[in-house]
């Protein structure tokens, strides 16, 4: 089933609330937060006590992107802090079994996101223990960035494997998702589609929201 999920990196920080609320009512399913420290990636954005403001106003689940180095150190912070999902990068956890575990004992839903660089290959072995899969489709660090065609195989080499092992997990791709993009995407085999500037840098959320929807499901039903 489609998802959209606007990244607030690219939404006016001074009127969050406000940002949040008008997105879910133009039809987005999810809130993307993105987190960085710094070190795992050259940008730092948000953390903790933002995640935790937002889930007590926010009408849509959050959807958290960790861009961290050694994430574990903090896992437990951000599912009490109000996160549904949390998604760390496979690149940045020196044993992402025990990552994926201490997001589950919190109770949240596990994701595991490789850079453009990283084969896909090397997510594999996680794909059954995950509620869902991020593909980057730019380097993380910064939004408003070109969309990346050659990361398409790797979300059919994902999707491919999913339906062979019946598993049950989303694949997300973030960056560079437009109206444009989302077609290859969907035709790729995505379904929940992280979209910044497309959404919170263009005027009418409704309009924007309902391209990327449409875009999609010209592709796919
Ligand atoms: C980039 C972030 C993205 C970013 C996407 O590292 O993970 O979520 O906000 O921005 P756009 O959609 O503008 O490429
Ligand atoms: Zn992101």
């Amino acid at each position: 089933m489609l998802k959209i999920a606007p990244s607030i990196l690219s939404c006016d920080f001074s009127r969050l609330r406000d940002e949040i609320r008008a997105v879910a009512n133009a039809g987005a399913d999810l809130v993307h937060v993105d987190v960085m420290d710094g070190s795992f990636v050259p940008n730092i954005t948000i953390g903790i006590p933002v995640i935790r403001s937002l889930s007590s106003i926010s009408p849509i689940p959050l959807d958290v992107h960790l861009m961290i180095s050694d994430p574990i150190r903090y896992i437990k912070e951000f599912a009490d802090a109000g996160s549904d999902i949390i998604t760390f990068h496979l690149e940045a956890a020196s044993d992402p079994d025990a990552v994926i575990s201490l997001i589950r004992e919190q109770g949240k839903k596990v994701g595991m996101s490789i850079k453009p660089k990283t084969p896909v290959e090397k997510i594999f072995p996680y794909l059954s223990k995950l509620d869902m899969v991020l593909v980057m489709t730019v380097e993380p660090g910064f939004g408003g960035q070109s969309f990346m065609p050659d990361m398409l195989p790797k979300i059919s080499a994902i999707r491919n494997y999913v339906k062979s092992h019946s598993l049950c997990v989303d694949i997300q791709v973030d960056g560079g998702i437009t109206a444009k993009t989302a077609a290859l995407v969907a035709d790729a085999g995505a379904n929940v589609l992280v979209a910044g500037s497309a959404i919170f840098g263009v005027g009418d959320y409704q309009e924007a929201i309902t391209a990327i929807k449409e875009a999609y499901h010209s592709v796919r039903k």
